[in-house]
């Protein structure tokens, strides 16, 4: 079985220009993006047309987006809904009791207004559930994370981040202005060797559970004896980790136990927490002066006592049923196997999320539109997002998804990626 071949794309579009062309390029009108901008985001019509698709349902593992103008049924790899908890019926049940109690919006600041009990209730069950003293939470997970790096390290510190760092970390180092150095992904000689260049600063190391774009864990161990020979400080951002890895759900410290060795811990209700958000966790003394020097929680409304709601339903729900987490793993071990005996290239991921590896930005857009028309809902990741000779798919397995899901997603896979790159080798 072979798909419709797609059409080439007739406008123009210079795919040779990304949108790292971009980023400067002065006008005399400061609301006046760079020259040729807005030319060449038209001419990209078409492949723009595969970011930012309407759902017309939740985020389950089938659901329907706006394709072409039209309603089209997918099987989503695209949502971060590990665990499936965005639709869990209890957690909408949760929901609806705290919109009839508490209203819409927290309607102001935690500092001055907008805590609730269901607030405290939740700091409280968070910091239990990581042992840690206490946590606080913020209404967005981008937010949250550039809120408090840019609470802890002041302008003689240095921010020590893998080269794969989420941008809220890296923007959270630059609002800081402290000096930002970066370390190869996951490489352990390479944090060495720029902390052995930063001896007698407050070195800060940054890293993540699970890398976003890579879908492969932080080489925790191994990094971690780094950072306690040069004495520095760590930081985890567990945004894609978080209560879907580890025996218990506390991420990827729990995976490998590490838990000890890392005080202060960051994690989004973005992912497999199904809402929106973030908190951070550790001693009660570190959090106290985050609440007053956190800039996005001071000086932010807080989060929506219905969304607290449903995120406390989610945790209790995802303590009690370690079977979701079984599932997802499963899954996503199934996933790839099947991926990779295809000829998929699935990078160094070891998770559920993987990248389906394309290289090259006109194969990757044509193949995404054969992709959409199929039933398969990938997310497009283009440079500068990853290098350009790793352009891919991104592909996210959840507990959600069937068996059937996944072997039809292989199929439309394999009628459509892997010829292209069987013509390409
Ligand atoms: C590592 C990491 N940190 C922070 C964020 C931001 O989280 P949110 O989408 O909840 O704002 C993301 C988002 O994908 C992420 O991958």
């Amino acid at each position: 079985m072979r798909g419709e071949s797609a059409p080439e794309p007739e406008n123009g579009f210079d795919a040779s220009l990304s949108l790292g062309d971009f980023v400067v390029g002065e006008r005399a009108d400061a609301l006046s993006p760079p020259a040729g901008w807005t030319e060449w985001r038209q001419s990209a019509a078409w492949e723009a047309q595969l970011y930012q698709p309407a759902m017309l349902q939740s985020a389950d593992a089938r659901t329907t987006i706006e394709y072409d103008g039209k309603p089209q049924p997918v099987i989503n790899l695209c949502s971060y809904n590990y665990l499936g908890l965005a639709n869990h019926p209890k957690v909408i049940e949760a929901a609806h009791g705290a919109l009839g109690k508490y209203g819409m919006g927290a309607c102001g600041s935690p500092m001055l207004s907008g805590m609730t009990d269901l607030h405290r209730k939740l700091e409280r069950a968070l910091a239990d559930f990581l042992g840690r003293e206490d946590a606080m939470l913020f209404n967005s997970g981008f937010g949250g994370a550039m809120g408090t790096i840019a609470g802890l390290l002041r302008k003689s510190d240095v921010a020590i981040m893998d080269n794969r760092s989420h941008l809220s970390l890296r923007d959270g180092a630059v609002l800081s202005r402290s000096r930002v150095d970066r370390f190869e992904h996951n490489d352990p000689a390479s944090l060495d060797e720029a902390l052995s260049r930063r001896q007698g600063k407050r070195n800060l190391v940054i890293v993540e559970g699970i890398y976003s774009m890579d879908g492969d864990f932080a080489t925790l161990d191994s990094l971690l004896d780094v950072v306690e020979a040069h004495d520095a400080s760590v930081f985890i951002d567990e945004a894609h980790s978080m209560l879907a890895c580890g025996s218990n759900g506390r991420g990827a410290a729990e995976h490998y136990d590490v838990e000890h060795r890392i005080p202060l811990v960051y994690g989004t209700f973005s992912k497999a927490f199904g809402a929106a958000g973030g908190f951070v966790t550790g001693a009660r003394e570190t959090i106290e002066y985050l609440r007053f020097y956190a800039h996005s929680y001071v000086y932010s409304c807080a989060l929506p006592p219905v969304v607290v709601a449903a995120i406390l339903k989610a945790l209790e729900l995802a303590q009690r049923d370690p079977g979701a987490r079984q599932r997802l793993w499963e899954n996503a071990e199934y996933f790839r196997s099947q991926a990779n005996s295809l000829g998929i290239d699935t990078g160094a991921s070891n998770t559920y999320i993987m990248p389906l590896i394309v290289g090259e930005r006109g194969r990757m857009y044509r193949i995404g539109h054969e992709l959409r028309r199929r039933g398969l809902w990938v997310a497009p990741v283009d440079y500068p997002a990853v290098p350009e000779d790793r352009i891919c798919f991104r592909a996210c397995v959840t507990a959600n998804h069937t068996r059937a899901d996944l072997d039809e997603a292989l199929n439309i896979l394999e009628d459509t990626l892997v010829p292209d790159l069987l013509q390409k080798a």
